[in-house]
């Protein structure tokens, strides 16, 4: 799912257009969740801008993750699944234990992967720490899956197709888009789209990048990774542009440089702006 939402003051990802953040207080457990549980305590740590819940589940070694999306939220977990199974052999991502669907929605279960994500209170506080970690865990990432065969796109031609497509179905609204973007309407965002850069480097991107999506061990380094919906190849900037960016709405101004040297890349404007914009305009 897309890292979107939250205002500034929340662990959350893009703060002009939604709320993705904590999970209130009171969550409803829906019953599937409570049937992985079995018994196991079960508490609601985020909910997304999709109306989608993560649950934890369990506090020792069988502790796990339970992501649930409603039915409404158009979303499939099972995309999330297939990916999750591909990716794990490369690199460290949750092992999918379970996943199900039934008329209300659908959830996969995942063993928990160490430590807290980048966007805890400690990590907050120490954005030096975490920025460098998030850096350097999607290289790594880049990395290890570089060269590996995959079966999933997230390439710009195919996300424009799909925002042609929910644009000429009147799915997008420019009000959400961030203030950077405001002076563009529908047409001139496409036109601009049309230009996709030339591809710097292939490689298999995470998809959502956003800080909440990477964990850290207590010692600051990166654990792996959490939120593969939309894994595919893509240039690196897809993925860069978008964890630079939610540097600044998780920790502040002025973390992408060292974000960007923990990855080992010199900053990229052009692709970064197209990347960014892209993603705006996703779903
Ligand atoms: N297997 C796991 N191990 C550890 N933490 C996990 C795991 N799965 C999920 N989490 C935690 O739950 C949070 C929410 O999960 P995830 O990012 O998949 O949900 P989402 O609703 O798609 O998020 P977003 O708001 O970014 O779209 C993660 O940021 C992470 O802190
Ligand atoms: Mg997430």
């Amino acid at each position: 799912m897309t890292g979107r939402g939250g205002p500034a003051t929340a662990t959350a990802t893009t703060p002009w257009n939604s709320v993705s953040g904590p999970a209130r207080p009171g969550t409803a457990i829906p019953a599937p969740i409570r049937a992985v549980a079995a018994g196991r305590p079960v508490r609601a740590v985020w909910e997304n801008k999709l109306g989608g819940i993560t649950f934890e589940v369990g506090a020792h070694a069988d502790r796990c993750f339970v992501k649930w999306a409603p039915v409404a939220s158009g979303i499939d977990l099972g995309e999330e699944a297939a990916r999750l199974s591909w990716a794990v052999s490369f690199t460290p991502v949750p092992q999918l234990l379970s996943q199900g669907a039934d008329h209300a929605g659908s959830w996969i279960v995942t063993a928990a992967l160490p430590g807290q994500f980048a966007v805890a209170e400690r990590w907050k506080a120490d954005p030096g720490t975490a920025v460098t970690a998030i850096g350097a865990g999607l290289r790594a990432m880049h990395e290890a899956t570089a060269t590996a065969a995959c079966p999933f796109s997230w390439m710009a031609e195919d996300r424009l197709a799909d925002t042609r497509q929910r644009a000429a179905e009147g799915r997008i609204d420019p009000a959400s888009w961030h203030p950077a973007h405001q002076q563009f309407g529908i047409g001139q965002a496409l036109e601009l789209l049309a230009e996709i850069p030339p591809v710097d480097r292939l490689v298999i991107c995470h998809g959502d990048s956003c800080a909440p999506n990477t964990l850290l061990t207590d010692d600051g380094r990166w654990s792996g990774h959490v939120d593969l919906g939309s894994l595919g190849i893509a240039d690196r900037w897809a993925d860069l542009a978008i964890a630079t960016w939610s540097t600044e709405w998780n920790y502040g101004p002025g973390w992408d440089n060292l974000l960007l040297r923990a990855y080992g890349v010199p900053p990229d404007p052009d692709r970064t702006r197209y990347y960014r914009l892209l993603w705006d305009l996703g779903p």
